[in-house]
């Protein structure tokens, strides 16, 4: 097993200097880093086999698909899905939501039916509903939260009833941290007759997922958080229901035969998977699960804890801390205030100190208006982390905090 420093050496970005300091990365939940064999891969599929997939007999083509077609069989089984197919590539989780809410809509949604979202949503699980239920006359309705930041579950069950279509619920909010009860909203919601689609964005890097285990119809994640690389994420459907939907994009690949006076459409996967693909990214990703793999969640899930304690311990010492998001169940995000101070301030101070982290409303504005805040400070750790980052982080915010009383 590898020590923390011989994880660290893995991504080469963490012996950066910022503002002459090291870096402090802790804004993990925007966007992880990336280990050097994801790096890697990008560069050798340019630099040696650059090619189109899925269309040429040559040589390079073939390697090409294969490595792609490879990295689907990866994310198959790393989250543990019956058929390969049941994997869409997509650009990343909100391109995953806006598919499945456009397809759904066009297909599936009728005037006066409902879809459930929670409070705690990321306009991109938020918006592309809204869209879908202006343009099909259907209701958005949302699951309340307490002053922790946990669903209320009573209200959720009186939300639920013939008329929903499909629940959109993240699975770890990606401002509070909060780890909602996902397999229970599955059989609830399907009890119901509704569908159920897991918004994963801020849970693959933390925890493994079993698509079979929850039993929801969709799940949907982005590469970059999980140690891949930008602009490349997956849709999981489960094949009937993904059979069902209609296209999303008209294009290559995704037909079977076109004239002027009809196209007939492409099987899974290809069918909603239209032009050709951000092809490193799909191959770059399948090595990304490879490191996570050689990590082990086990390790993942102990370090983060560990660290979560340890910077909740630490920065609820600072006089006028006001943590925001105080769930029982919790992932390794931190969002507070400092009294009396805007979280812009203490973000640019800290940056100084070669410390990042995020501040504002992190795309999530609806829940900013349930705490009436203008937004937050977020530290999030990823499992390279470290106590003595956590040291940086409690001291630069003291610092900052002086400096502005
Ligand atoms: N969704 C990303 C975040 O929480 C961008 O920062």
């Amino acid at each position: 097993m590898k020590t923390i420093s011989e994880i660290r050496k893995d991504f080469p970005i963490l012996a950066e200097k910022v503002h002459n300091k090291p870096l402090v990365y802790l804004d993990n939940g925007a966007t992880s880093q990336k280990p050097k064999i994801v790096i890697d891969a990008i560069s050798e599929y340019y630099t040696t086999y650059n090619s189109n997939i899925h269309r040429g007999v040559h040589h390079l083509s073939q390697v090409a698909t294969t490595a792609y077609e490879d990295a689907r069989k990866k994310i198959q089984s790393f989250i543990n899905a019956k058929h390969a197919h049941e994997v869409i590539f997509t650009k990343g989780t909100t391109d995953g939501i806006n598919l499945v809410a456009n397809c759904l809509g066009r297909s599936y949604i009728n005037s006066g039916d409902e879809v459930i979202i929670s409070a705690m949503e990321h306009h991109s699980n938020i918006v592309p509903w809204q869209m879908m239920c202006e343009e099909r006359g259907a209701i958005l309705k949302v699951i309340p939260i307490n002053k922790a930041g946990e669903l209320i579950y009573e209200s959720f069950l009186e939300l639920l009833s013939e008329k929903t279509k499909i629940v959109a619920i993240t699975h770890i909010s990606n401002t509070l941290g909060t780890i909602n009860p996902i397999k229970k909203i599955i059989k609830d919601a399907h009890q119901a007759g509704a569908q159920v689609l897991i918004d994963a964005a801020q849970s693959v890097p933390h925890t493994p997922l079993d698509v079979i285990d929850l039993d929801c119809d969709y799940l949907v994640t982005s590469g970059h958080k999980m140690f891949g690389p930008s602009g490349i994420g997956f849709l999981y459907g489960k094949e009937s229901i993904l059979d069902a939907l209609p296209p999303y994009q008209g294009g290559g690949d995704m037909i079977k035969e076109v004239s002027f006076e009809k196209t007939t459409y492409n099987s899974l996967p290809h069918k909603l998977e239209a032009g050709t693909p951000n092809i490193s990214g799909g191959i770059a990703l399948g090595f990304a699960i490879d490191y996570i793999n050689e990590i082990g969640y086990d390790f993942i899930q102990k370090q983060e804890k560990d660290l979560l304690d340890y910077a909740t311990q630490e920065l609820s010492k600072i006089e006028g801390y006001i943590p925001i998001g105080t769930a029982k169940h919790k992932a390794s995000v931190i969002s507070f205030l400092m009294e009396g101070t805007h979280p812009f301030d203490i973000g640019t101070i800290i940056d100084q100190l070669g410390i990042a982290v995020r501040t504002g409303h992190h795309c999530t504005q609806p829940l900013m208006r349930f705490y009436d805040i203008p937004g937050t400070i977020r530290a999030s750790f990823a499992f390279y982390n470290t106590k003595e980052e956590i040291d940086t982080l409690v001291n630069g915010v003291k610092r900052a905090v002086r400096m502005l009383s």
